[in-house]
């Protein structure tokens, strides 16, 4: 059941990715009322995978890489690099959605764009993470977050 989990978030944020690209191009094609509320649905969709991620940190822990000793630094430093983005995506998430709310559009398109792109690098390497850490190699035992960085 607990392995099911990090399936279930993972699809939440190729499904956000996935609605943020095509809110882009509805915006691009000046579609704006099916644009706000395509985003709004990938920013939903962010939030469940979210909910979902923090709620198996606490309840259940995080999983180790179960992949060839070599490779583990390697995937450490990949791991950081897609809960960076992830971090960056959330602030100009929040910020560009407050921007489209107080009617600044000139300024929600120039930080829209920056969003969706990294929002877009998110969800790819979030998928990647996804495929190391589970499908290419079997997941390594399952501890809590802190131990698993600095254990
Ligand atoms: C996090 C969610 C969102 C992202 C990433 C986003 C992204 C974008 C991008 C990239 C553009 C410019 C398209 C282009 O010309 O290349 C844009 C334009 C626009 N967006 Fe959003 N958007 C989001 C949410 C919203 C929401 C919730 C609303 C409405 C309340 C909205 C209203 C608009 C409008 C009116 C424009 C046209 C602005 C103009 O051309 O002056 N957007 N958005």
């Amino acid at each position: 059941m607990y392995n099911v989990l990090p399936a279930i978030s993972t699809s939440f944020i190729l499904i956000s990715g996935i609605l943020v690209a095509i809110g882009w191009r509805l915006a691009v094609k000046r579609n704006l009322d099916a644009h706000k509320k395509v985003m709004i649905a990938g920013a939903v969709a962010a939030l469940i995978f979210f909910i979902v991620y923090v709620s198996r940190t606490i309840f259940v822990g995080n999983t180790e890489w179960g992949g060839p000793e070599d490779l583990k630094t390697y995937y450490m430093i990949f791991l950081f690099f897609h809960i960076t983005l992830a971090t960056v995506a959330a602030v100009f998430g929040i910020t560009t959605l407050t921007l489209a709310f107080r009617n600044s559009f000139e300024k929600h398109r120039k930080i829209g764009r920056i969003t969706a792109v990294i929002w877009l690098c998110t969800a790819f390497t979030g998928a990647l993470v996804y495929t190391l850490l589970y499908i290419m190699y079997p997941g390594g035992h399952t501890k809590p977050v802190l131990d698993i960085l600095f254990g």
